[in-house]
């Protein structure tokens, strides 16, 4: 059987970590796009000339055409541009809408038949703008945030448990910005929830609330650290984690930006929410109930999705 092909719709950080992880998981032959010259051939070159070391066998090909990414199997979208110290994602929101109806139509044609994982920030409006660009199946377009976020939130419990990363599970709900909702909840170490794990004296409620903060500020706290980017490993980490589970039909269940279309009381909507992926793609979403504080965060956060989607209308009017 021929090996699945994964293209790579930017070539940047992100891009270039997402060839080397896939290349060494050999998940498949990898195809990096980009329109910058030469950048696309020379990591496609890098990353093969590390497989006799590394001892992977893939295919690793550069380009600046999309004809070459023609029945890819997976398209992981992380074209355009990262933020700087002191912008927000939302601040991206006008550049990367363009680079998203190239890519969009660049996918429609080339590759309307693979699951498509977009990381390109502000990440839930630009999800709905690329499905809206590609046409493809709704459960065929997802965003990888929820998994980086509760990836986040995971480590930062850790390091306050001592206990192992793999022990501790997080459950992060909505947009993936300042709003987004770490759900203490449904976040626990081996099956205790963060609440008992207070009440058990492990942490203190002040604590964690200064861990969920963190977590919402992850993304920030790495740009103003580099300065001249945003993260790269964690985020193309999770993505892999998202397109194995498709690749595989592992059936997953993983937080990612989903078509949400009655679920959560939402329509139409690309927001965090719980997830199967499998075969299918989004094989279902799981519609979890909030209690009243939950309720009122994921609120605030939809508003502020619906915000961007709104804005990405009134520059696009093809959108609306
Ligand atoms: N088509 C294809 N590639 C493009 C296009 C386009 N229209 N426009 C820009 N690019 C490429 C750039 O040439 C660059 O190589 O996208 C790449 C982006 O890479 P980086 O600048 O290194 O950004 P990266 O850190 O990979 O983040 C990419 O993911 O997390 C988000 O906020 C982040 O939106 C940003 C995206």
């Amino acid at each position: 059987m021929a090996r699945p092909k994964i293209a790579l719709i930017g070539a940047g950080q992100i891009g270039g970590t997402l060839a080397h992880l896939a290349a060494m998981k050999e998940l498949g032959d990898v195809v990096l796009f980009d329109i910058a010259e030469g950048i696309p051939e020379g990591k496609a070159l890098d990353i093969a000339e590390s497989g006799p070391a590394e001892g992977f066998d893939a295919k690793m090909k550069g380009t600046s055409d999309y004809a070459d990414i023609a029945g890819a199997d997976v398209c992981i979208v992380t074209a355009g541009v990262p933020r700087k110290p002191g912008m927000s994602r939302d601040d991206l929101l006008g550049i990367n809408l363009k680079v998203m109806k190239s890519v969009g139509e660049g996918i429609k044609a080339h590759a309307p038949n693979a699951f498509v994982i977009c990381i390109t920030n502000p990440l839930d409006a630009m999800v709905w703008a690329l499905q809206k660009f590609s046409d493809l199946p709704a459960e065929k377009v997802c965003g990888m945030a929820g998994v980086l976020d509760s990836a986040r939130f995971r480590h930062f419990l850790s390091l306050e448990f001592g206990v192992s990363m793999r022990d501790v599970s997080a459950f992060v709900l909505g947009g993936h910005g300042d709003t987004m909702v770490p759900l203490a909840r449904y976040s626990t170490v081996a099956g205790i929830p963060l609440p008992d794990l207070v009440k058990m004296g492990w942490t203190t409620q002040e604590k964690l609330d200064a861990i969920i903060q963190r977590t919402r500020d992850g993304g920030a706290e790495i740009v103003g650290l580099l300065k001249t980017g945003s993260a790269f490993y964690a985020p193309a980490t999770s993505a892999i984690e998202m397109a194995e589970a498709y690749l595989k039909d592992q059936k997953r269940v993983l937080p990612c930006a989903a078509h949400v279309d009655s679920a959560f009381g939402l329509k139409n909507l690309y927001v965090g929410v719980p997830a199967v992926i499998g075969a299918g793609g989004i094989e279902r979403v799981i519609d979890i109930k909030l209690n009243k504080d939950e309720q009122a965060m994921f609120d605030k956060s939809v508003d502020a999705v619906k915000g961007l989607v709104d804005a990405c209308k009134e520059i696009d009017s093809s959108l609306a």
